[in-house]
């Protein structure tokens, strides 16, 4: 009994189906109805091979495959099933596919195994509705409070706990994740980038994942009519923003190959076409694979919001959002994964994640390892993206058999 790739293309598109942009790419927001349709989908086929799923602090689907020593500490496999806004239909949903096939595999083989094996689908790990990814991991693994959590609310001002709420998602164990109780976390994602397939390669094997700082900037100046004030008298909120903005892409150029930055989202108020704006708000993605460039970049992009602000008499507010340091998967997981790979005749390749993972979250208190699977041009967080359903049934392959060495 082996990965069945029809099923897994079964799961795409039943997942898929739940999708609040139809029109354009997929978004699937977390504790949505589109959210909460394709976790029932999961939660419905883990039921049919006999696996009974709980939710786990922070929103977390968690369904276990008991094993024959029920109480060790154990094997995780899975990803998310949240989106951006229009993003694409492989993000997250690869991975939890191939978790789900997996599942089925070892179930319906009666595959033995000592360690329990759990199918996890992480809650808010794009950030896209509640501004602040890798939420549901970071919360079930301590990194933040539940008091934390509780104070974080989406654009309409829909807290994170009551959204989890009327989605009928109801916590099983709200205790943090208990180091002991996991031996290791295993993710396969898409690559998100062009590299695999540039090397005419199937299967990465993922070494470390970049860090990241999302910082929300707020400038401050007046409001005021567009056609009587005249140019010196104005504070015009928009015209130091652009000046940062563009700064921001300066600071991201010179430091070469390493760091990438992004100004994702721009709010302007009041938004009027005849109104000077008073205030301009915009996020700063910055990423690094080293920790102190990374933080030198942040300070960069502070230090030129804060003088061009103070140059136009504008007020400037800096906050740090989500940020997630640069983190090494464990050494001896991604050898077992190449060794894996190599077992059935592929050449994986081993590389790093410009994406941030839940997987990088949960490396800082377990073992951690990722397979990563071609994406089409390299493209991804848009309704382009694609990943051929053979690359993530090779994948699964690798996933299942790693999962079941790790649990044995
Ligand atoms: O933003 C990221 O890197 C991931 O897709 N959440
Ligand atoms: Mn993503
Ligand atoms: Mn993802």
């Amino acid at each position: 009994m082996r990965i069945r790739k029809e099923r897994i293309q079964k799961d795409l598109e039943a997942i898929n189906a739940f999708n609040a942009t139809p029109e354009k790419g997929v978004t699937r927001y977390t504790f949505s109805k589109e959210h909460q349709g394709a976790l029932s989908y999961v939660v419905e086929e883990l039921r049919r091979i006999g696996v009974n799923c709980s939710f786990a602090l922070g929103g977390n689907l968690l369904g276990r495959l008991a094993g024959s020593e029920p109480s060790g500490p154990g094997v995780m496999m899975g990803s998310h099933l949240d989106s951006v806004a229009e993003g694409g239909r492989f993000d997250g949903t690869a991975g939890v596919a191939a978790a789900l096939e997996a599942a089925r595999v070892i179930q319906e083989g009666e595959l033995s195994h000592r360690l329990p094996i759990d199918l996890v689908v992480f809650a808010e790990e794009e950030g896209g509705r509640f501004g602040w990814g890798l939420l549901g991991s970071s919360a079930w693994s301590g990194r933040i409070t539940p008091d934390q959590l509780a104070q974080i609310k989406d654009r309409e001002g829909v807290g994170y706990l009551e959204a989890m709420e009327s989605a009928g998602v109801k916590i099983g164990d709200a205790s943090t994740l208990n180091p002991e109780s996991l031996k290791a976390m295993l993710e396969l994602h898409i690559e998100q980038g062009s590299i695999l397939e540039s090397r005419n390669a199937s299967i990465g094997v993922v070494e470390a994942i970049v860090g990241i700082k999302q910082l929300i900037v707020t400038i401050e100046g007046s409001a005021d009519h567009a056609g009587t004030t005249p140019m010196n008298l104005r504070r015009d909120a928009m015209q130091g923003a652009v000046r940062i903005i563009s700064a921001v892409e300066t600071v991201a150029r010179q430091e070469g190959s390493g760091g990438v930055a992004t100004v994702g989202q721009v709010f302007c108020e009041p938004g009027q076409a005849n109104v000077i704006p008073g205030l301009v708000r915009f996020s700063v993605d910055v990423r690094h694979s080293d920790g102190s460039r990374l933080e030198a970049m942040a300070a960069g992009v502070a230090y030129m919001a804060e003088n061009v602000s103070k140059g136009r008499n504008l007020g400037c507010r800096i906050e740090v959002k989500a940020e997630a340091e640069p983190v090494e998967m464990t050494p001896g997981l991604c050898d077992l994964i190449e060794k894996v790979a190599k077992g059935k005749g592929m050449q994986p390749v081993r590389m790093a994640s410009g994406a941030g993972h839940d997987t990088g979250i949960i490396a800082k208190i377990s073992d951690a390892g990722m397979i990563f699977v071609p994406s089409q041009a390299g493209r991804s967080h848009c309704a382009e993206e694609f990943t051929k359903v053979e690359d993530i049934a090779l994948g699964a392959e690798i996933l299942l058999e790693t999962v079941l060495e790790l649990a044995k």
